[in-house]
């Protein structure tokens, strides 16, 4: 089968890293011919200008030299699946010109729909039972009401990762402050200067309630074609509230799927499918009650099969690998056209 990967290589400098790893797997794998296309080359054209891995052993440097060595065209329709490992913030048209691709190939998660993933409470609309209340708002009075209710909260931006576009916010002295995993504590005189500042270029954020037991950790659920692989929880050795891997001094531990987690994977696995989405990396943060609730579902890049590889020593990327070359024998339309219609949903 002919898989194609999308990413940028010199962006993962660790070798023990996800996608490195997947790489590697897929390379030596004899019933997978692996292609790598570099972001700047999705172009939504019919034909692809792609870099051919031979099949063996792919050196880490070998890896991180991809973007630059020899490319050979393809047509799209000759590939069997694509897997988008773009980091977000996607750039400008991203999205739009591998949804050119739609009908043509097999995507691993439907690009489309992906832009309707990212919008601030697509996950706790779709999932209100399993989700810390949520609402979306951009306005100073909501806030001040949330804060009211809440007492500390956490906006989130859309089209966000690592923990980059999480503020911690509440009220002190009359003042309002925001925590921030790389920018710190700052001061505003009033909720609008601060929305400002939190709200980035986009118009709304998500605003969370804050969990007071996220310093248990962040849980990550690794979630392929609706089977939970495994779980393992991140937590900052430092013991700030951010414990994203790539923005603190996070360490991993192995975790138990709880039957609560269980229906909560099972609730939503096949909304997520509906709209094309296979490849899912949940977050579970702890909640007062003392059960773990999903704080985040990313889709696409996700991130812990290789870490789950370390934790438990199994070999989580050939049943990876077996998935997507099951993935390619089923019939286009299975993964096309149920992202289609949803696509014009908003
Ligand atoms: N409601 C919340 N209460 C407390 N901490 C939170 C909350 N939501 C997120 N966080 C913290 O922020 C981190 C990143 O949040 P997450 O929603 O997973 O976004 P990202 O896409 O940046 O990973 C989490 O690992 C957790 O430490
Ligand atoms: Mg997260």
């Amino acid at each position: 089968m002919n898989l194609v990967f999308i990413c940028d290589p010199e962006r993962y400098p660790h070798a023990d890293n996800d996608i490195p790893v997947c790489y590697k797997a897929a390379a030596r794998d004899p019933r997978i011919d692996l292609f790598h296309l570099p972001v700047a080359h999705v172009t939504g054209a019919d034909e692809i200008d792609v870099v051919p891995v031979e099949t063996g052993v792919l050196s880490h440097e070998a890896f991180l030299n991809l973007n630059m060595a020899p490319r050979r065209v393809m047509p799209v329709a000759s590939v069997d699946v694509m897997f988008c490992r773009t980091l977000k913030p996607f750039p400008e048209g991203h999205l739009d010109r591998l949804g050119r691709w739609i009908g043509k190939t097999r995507f691993l998660n439907h690009p489309l729909n992906k832009k309707i993933q990212i919008s601030a409470g697509f996950l706790s609309q779709l999932a209100p039972d399993y989700t810390p209340e949520t609402i979306v708002t951009g306005d100073a009075s909501s806030l001040d009401a949330y804060l009211a209710r809440h007492g500390v909260v956490v906006a989130k931006r859309p089209n966000s990762t690592n923990g980059l576009g999480v503020y911690k916010i509440w009220r002190e002295d009359g003042r309002y402050r925001t925590d921030h995993v790389h920018e710190g504590v700052r001061d505003f005189p009033d909720g609008r200067a601060l929305l400002a500042y939190v709200r980035g270029e986009w118009d709304a954020v998500e605003l969370v309630r804050f969990l007071p037991r996220v310093t248990a950790g962040d849980k990550r659920v690794v979630v392929v074609g609706g089977d939970i692989y495994g779980a393992y929880i991140r937590r900052s050795a430092s013991g700030h509230w951010v414990h994203n891997v790539s923005s603190s001094d996070s360490l991993c531990y192995p975790a138990e799927v709880s039957d609560f987690e269980r229906q909560a994977v099972a609730a939503t696995v096949p909304l997520y499918r509906d709209y094309g989405f296979h490849t899912l990396g949940y977050d579970f943060l702890l909640n007062d009650d003392g059960r773990w609730l999903i704080s985040e579902i990313n889709v696409g890049n996700i991130g812990g099969i290789a870490r789950l590889e370390q934790l438990t020593g199994e070999s989580f990327m050939d049943r990876f690998l077996d998935w997507i070359v099951s993935f390619a024998e089923r019939p286009a339309y299975d993964v096309a056209a149920v992202g289609l219609r949803k696509s014009g949903r908003r």
